[in-house]
């Protein structure tokens, strides 16, 4: 069914289930440079009754959330038995969009249904639609989010978001076709370009904003989940930065430094705490009307990026089967 095209503006927020969330915040402050966000969402002047945040920046149940810019909070590390990522928001650009997006997905028979006034003091968000990907991944799609000032870096990182959003996730996704189908012909991401690397062995990049992508998809047989999140910076001498305050900290350097060929970005890849990578990169090319789609073949990169590839992604299926 053909429909208005959903007004969706980037990667707006994402939430990560851990055993013990302060494993999170040594890396994402001291080695990231995120903010701890002063007010938990659920703690925020919409629900004034809640009790008042830790000082520390901390839920009552034990939640961190961090901020990259003016957007309230952007990372929620939240307490759960079993790692890994729990959820994640696709912005939309107005609150009637989020009635259109539920509309859609019912149409294209996919369940979906209004986040609760809870879920939505929990995210800080006036409004969201919550529904499943095909890899079943929670993906919420919500509108007018809390913002406030005062984002100082504590390491004068300054992130590369506003209309672009916070950067990407790059999902594990076993059936290309049906999420391809999911992403681009009900929700309306468009393909920047792909590569095939076997048989039924791929990667798409997705964009919904001029940034390259902000969701991309990877098959390497039936592995499903979070392979690796994106923080955009501004410079390169950010992204040096904290790879020497990371190695400085002990963090694994999964993948170095290096330039990606399709969408230009300088970046390298370390192991967060969750045992997926975090990649911090800049520079990456923004996609315009008279952008073509492309297949990319052979090297995905310009130089570097080594320990990107079969290796990494055959760690990434044996960690999600054990
Ligand atoms: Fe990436």
């Amino acid at each position: 069914m053909q429909s208005e095209k959903l007004p969706l503006m980037g990667l707006g927020y994402v939430g990560i289930g851990a055993p013990d969330p302060e494993t999170w915040h040594s890396f994402a402050t001291d080695v990231c440079g995120l903010m701890p966000a002063p007010i938990p969402p659920v703690q925020s002047a919409t629900a004034p009754l809640l009790p008042k945040p830790n000082s520390d920046g901390s839920g009552d149940d034990g939640s961190l959330f961090f901020k990259m810019d003016d957007r309230q909070w952007r990372l929620a590390i939240h307490p759960a038995e079993t790692p890994g990522m729990q959820y994640f928001g696709l912005e939309l650009a107005t609150l009637r969009a989020v009635d259109q997006a539920l509309e859609t997905l019912a149409s294209n028979g996919v369940e979906a249904r209004p986040g609760t006034p809870e879920e939505c003091r929990a995210r800080g968000v006036q409004a969201m639609a919550v529904t499943q990907d095909p890899i079943g991944s929670r993906v919420e799609l919500f509108a007018s989010p809390i913002r406030d000032k005062g984002f100082v870096s504590p390491h004068g990182v300054e992130f590369k978001t506003g209309p672009l959003g916070m950067g990407h996730v790059f999902l594990m996704a076993p059936d290309i076709p049906v999420t391809l189908d999911f992403y681009m012909r009900i929700l309306g991401f468009e393909r920047t370009d792909y590569m095939n690397f076997a048989p039924g062995s791929s990667v798409q990049f997705l964009r919904c904003t001029p940034r390259h992508h902000s969701v991309g998809l990877l098959c390497v047989g039936p592995a499903r989940g979070l392979q690796h999140m994106m923080f955009e910076v501004t410079s390169i001498d950010e992204v040096g930065l904290t790879l020497d305050r990371a190695m400085a900290a002990g963090v694994k350097i999964t993948t170095s430094l290096g330039r990606h060929r399709n969408d230009g970005t300088f970046s390298f890849y370390m192991e967060g705490p969750g045992g997926f990578d975090i990649e911090i990169g800049c520079h990456g090319v923004l996609i315009d009307e008279n952008w073509v789609e492309h297949e990319f073949a052979g090297d995905g990169d310009d130089w570097g990026h080594h320990g990107l590839g079969g290796e990494s992604m055959v760690r990434d299926v044996n960690l999600q089967e054990d």
